[in-house]
Parts: C-alpha cells; structure tokens; sequence
C-alpha cells in the first residue's frame, strides 16, 4: 500500500513515538529492577518466595521485549497494530508487578496512568479510554485473584479493596479525559504549524520565482553595501554569477552604482540613472538602474535594492534618432544650397576655361598662373559639393547579391596603389560569401573607411579588411543583443555577414567617438567631415549598420553589417 505524504509523516512521528515508549519501557524495568534488588538483597541467601521471583521474572520479560521490540521496530509494516499489541502487553506486565509485589498493597498500581497517557499519545481519544478501561479491568483482575487465594477462592469483593479500585479506575478514567484533550490540542496545533510552514514554502517559492522570471536585473545589498542577493538576469547582464558577486561590495560590481544608491538615501528614497558599464565579456553596455531603500522597519535601514537593465540599444537608437534630425534641419537646407551653387559654379569654371583657351600669347604667365588657380579651386569645390549631395541626397541603393572576395580584390589593387609604404595590409574573406548591396556603394564605403584608416596612422601601422560570414547560430534572437560586437540578427529574422576595418592608428577619445558618424564632423584640417556619414548611410541604406570600437594609442576597428541573399540564409 503507498501512502501520501501525510501519511508517511504520520508513521514516522508513530515509529519516534514508539520508540520513546521503548525507552521509557527499559528505564523503568531498570529502575524496579534496581529497587527489588535492593529490597530483596538482604533474604537472597534465604531463598526468593513465589511472588519475588515472579517479580523478577516480569521485570526481565518486560526487560528482554522492549528490547526485541526496539530491534524489529523498523522492519515492522503494520505499525498501529504493533503499538497496540506493545500497550496491551504492558498493561499484562504492570498487571503482573502488581500482582506480585502485594495486590492491593502494590504500588505499581500508578503505572497504568502513563499507558493511558501513552495510549492518548499514540491513538487519541479511543486509546486513552480504551487503556484505562483496560488497565481499570486488569486491576480489578489482580485484586480479585489476590483476594481468591488470599481466602481459598473466589469471594464477594471486600468494600474497602472495592473503594480501591473504585478510585483507580476513576483516577484512570480522569487522566484519560486530560491525556486525550492535551493530545487533541497538540494535533491541532501540529496541524496548524503544518499548513503554516506550507503557505510560507509556497509564498517563498513565489517570491523566488517572481524574482528569477523579472526582466530587469535586481540586486540587493545590506546596509554596508555588500550584495546580498542576485537574480539571474542581473547575472546576464553583467556576466558575473550570483556566487561570485555575493558578499562583494555594489561598486565593485557595478562601478558607480553605489553613489546612485546613496543618493536615493538621502532624497526621495528613489533614484535612476544612466551608467556606463563594461560586463565581464568586455562589453561596453549602457544601464539604467533604479535604486531604493529597502526598510526593514520605519528606522533601520534594511539594506539597498537596486533594478537594472541593459538600455544599450536604446541609447544607440535615440544617438541615431538625434543624427537623422540634425540632418533633416540644416542639413536639408544645405543641400538646397549646395544645388543652387552648383549652377553658378559650372559657370564660372567654364567661363574661365574658354578665357583661358582663347588667350592671345600676349598673356601674361601670371593671369594664366591665376586662370587655373580659379579652374583648379572650383573644381575642388564642386568635388565637395558633389561629395554633399551624394551623402544629403544619395540615389537609392540598388542592393543586388555581391561576391565579397572579388569585391574586395579589386578594392586590395586600388589600395594598393595607394599605400603608404610604412602600412601593412591585409584582406582575408571566405571564398564564397556574398552580400546584399549596391555595389558602388561598397565601393565608396569601403574606399572611405581606407583613407580614415590610412589617415590614422602617419607613422605606419597595420590595416586589416576582413570579411565574415554571418554567426552559424544568430545569438538568442531575443533582440537584446548589442554591444560592440553588433546585432548579428535583423528584426526581419535575415542574417548579416560583416567586413570589418580595423587599423592600428591612433584611436578615437570617447567623446570624439560620439560625433564620428556626424555630418560635418571632422578633426582634420582638410576633412570634410562626410566619409563616415557616407558610410553609415550606405549601410542603413542597404539593410544593414555600422559599429565601431576604438582604443587610444592602439587603434580602431570599423564592423560593416550587411544582409547576406535570401538563399544563403
Ligand atoms: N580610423 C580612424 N582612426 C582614427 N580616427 C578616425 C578614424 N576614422 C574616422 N576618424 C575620426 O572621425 C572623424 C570623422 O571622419 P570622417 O571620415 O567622417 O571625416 P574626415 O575623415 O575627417 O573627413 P573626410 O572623410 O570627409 O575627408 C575624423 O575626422 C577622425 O577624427
Ligand atoms: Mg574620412
């Protein structure tokens, strides 16, 4: 037969309870044991009466059971059968010492209270009363076989051993009234403290739940700082686990959060925050974080909770949000213009032209000198103009599939016959990977991303162009990958394959590195400012995006992220 939980508790409190009864048991054989011996030690040498020796014998026999029954206790099945057969056998063996040590004179008479007590204890109500209905029968039982042989026989009961057993059995009676009280109440509250500690498990294991499912990273710490508790997305986001941040102090975790955290203290008990933070994968993330004062009464403080997320992508986007509509006002108008100047300018050039193809020998040097000074300049500034309205105005991008390695072999011999003798270059791409893009395009991209390179290292340096095929697995595809290393997965579900320019020149400060994409923004004197505005919108432009990551003194690394074809996908 299987039995439920509450079952197999029952049993096992019934077996410890057994047990204790046990032990009881050999205490008080041990114990009578002792006293007879005491008493009788004087007349052993004279010999033991009847009665001596059938003392001794039941003490031994209650003695020797206890101690088999203890043995075989675990082995038993029927457990509530074998607790009453113990009851039964020590009300006989109380009988017996009773009978043996003078009858009604006896005073092992007052073992029957702790059977009836131990009866409650083990079977209730019923087996309180059913004990001390048996012991009170047993007693009558000793007294009546006592007073048989005592007068030859079996006589009309003696009035005073009859009021003996009247207040016995009463007694018996009235401690099985209490013992089954005391044990129904101990039941009761036995079962209250059970349904307690269930609801606070299952509230706990809510709670724990709650907290490992949340969205957000959360964390809270003691009064001193030191962490206290670490969910699993905190886990995620910073790449540290629960064990090893246990116990560490919050800014050693998450530089500057402490300083949020106390802040909160003081003012409102709320406070939020931008942080920069690099997680154990070297990853530059962007963290919201909310920190409050986590009270374990109205005047202690009992610690610090703090909930984070990793708001990267959304800082990324608002920084290209805030790019386009800087264009969209001034820019727009520059291209206006830009236009505009154009027509004058073809004008002007060709004017000069003409002036200076039809001029008469007589010349002088210095006014041709200055004729192609003019011719010379503004065709420079109509290449600028060009350059604009290519970037404010492009003409929309053909994306069509484009075999990257012979891309980028025709790229490699132009640059080529342009490098600086101090610069190393390499390209490297898989042999058949392709892309989806306007091939001029790429051309322009990559050409830009060459001279910045080129640019960045006067001294020399090492450029590296390599193309990569798209992540067997796209990472999670839960949309929250970002960093330096980019996306590798659309929204849309396509693929992007990644050629990446990376140059060991001077690097980019942070704050330059904000603006780099910016139209306009340039750190050279002769710089337009519109190579990387050029090349982050070809690449939105044909599907994909642009990263970039730079150290100073050690150099930059430019990711070009483009959609690879339909079928390679
Ligand atoms: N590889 C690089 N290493 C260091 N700094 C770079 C690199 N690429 C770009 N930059 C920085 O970014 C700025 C903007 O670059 P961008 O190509 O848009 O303009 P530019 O190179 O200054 O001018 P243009 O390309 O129009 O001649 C540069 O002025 C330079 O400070
Ligand atoms: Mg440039």
């Amino acid at each position: 037969m299987s039995e439920g939980p509450a079952g197999a508790a029952r049993s096992s409190a019934l077996r410890q309870r057994l047990l204790a009864l046990l032990a009881g048991r050999l205490v008080l054989a041990l114990a009578i044991l002792a006293g007879a011996l005491a008493v009788t030690a004087e007349r052993a040498r004279e010999g033991l009466s009847e009665s001596e020796r059938g003392l001794y014998a039941t003490v031994v026999t209650s003695f020797v059971t206890a101690i088999l029954c203890a043995a075989v206790q675990h082995r038993v099945r029927r457990l509530r059968a074998f607790a009453a057969a113990q009851l039964v056998f020590d009300v006989a063996v109380v009988t017996a010492l009773v009978r043996f040590s003078g009858g009604a004179d006896s005073f092992f008479a007052f073992l029957y209270v702790p059977i009836t007590v131990y009866a409650a204890l083990l079977f209730g109500r019923q087996g309180a009363y059913a004990a001390s209905g048996l012991g009170a029968l047993a007693y009558a039982g000793a007294l009546t076989f006592e007073q048989g042989t005592g007068a030859g026989g079996l006589a009309i009961p003696d009035p005073v051993q009859l009021a003996l057993w009247g207040t016995h059995a009463g007694a018996l009676l009235i401690v099985a009234l209490l013992a089954s009280a005391l044990s129904r109440e101990r039941d009761r509250a036995g079962r209250a403290l059970a349904e307690r500690t269930r609801d606070l498990r299952s509230l706990r294991r809510l709670h724990e739940r709650t907290v490992e499912s949340l969205t957000s990273g959360l964390l809270t710490t003691d009064p001193g700082g030191a962490i206290t508790s670490f969910n699993p997305e905190a886990e995620r986001i910073t790449g540290a686990t629960e064990q090893e941040v246990l116990g560490l102090s919050l800014d050693g975790v998450i530089p500057g959060a402490a300083e949020l955290v106390l802040e909160s203290a003081r003012g409102a008990r709320k406070g939020r925050a931008l942080l920069r933070f690099r997680n154990r994968a070297g990853q530059e993330l962007h963290l919201g974080l909310a920190g409050s004062v986590l009270r374990a009464d109205e005047e202690s403080p009992g610690g610090y909770v703090v909930i984070f997320q990793d708001v990267t992508r959304v800082v990324e986007m608002e920084a290209q949000l805030r790019r386009h509509e800087r264009l969209a006002g001034v820019g727009q108008l520059a291209a206006d213009l830009a236009h505009e100047i154009r027509n004058p300018l073809a004008a002007i050039s060709g004017s000069i032209q003409i002036l200076e193809s039809g001029s008469a020998d007589g010349e002088s040097d210095e006014s041709l000198r200055l004729m192609r000074i003019v011719v010379r300049e503004t065709d420079r500034l109509n290449a600028l103009i060009s350059d604009f309205l290519h970037y404010a105005r492009p003409a929309p991008a053909k994306p069509e599939p484009v075999a990257i390695a012979s891309a980028l072999e025709d790229m490699r011999q132009i640059f080529e016959s342009v490098r600086p003798p101090a610069v190393q270059l390499r390209v490297e791409s898989p042999p058949d990977l392709r892309v989806m893009c306007d091939d001029r395009q790429l051309r322009q991209l990559l050409w830009n991303l060459y001279l910045n390179a080129i640019q960045a290292m006067p001294e020399g340096g090492s450029l590296v162009i390599r193309a990569e095929a798209p992540a067997a697995q796209a990472p999670a595809g839960d949309g929250r990958s970002s960093g330096p290393e980019g996306a590798r997965e659309r929204a849309d579900g396509s693929r992007l394959a990644a050629i990446e320019v990376a140059d060991t020149g001077t690097g980019i400060p942070p704050d330059v590195l904000e603006r780099i994409f910016d139209p306009f923004f340039t750190t050279k004197e002769e710089g337009s400012g519109l190579g990387l505005a050029t090349v982050h919108r070809i690449a939105e432009g044909n599907g994909g995006h642009v990263t970039v990551e730079s150290a100073v003194g050690r150099g930059t690394r430019f990711r070009v992220l483009l959609p690879v074809p339909e079928a390679a996908r």
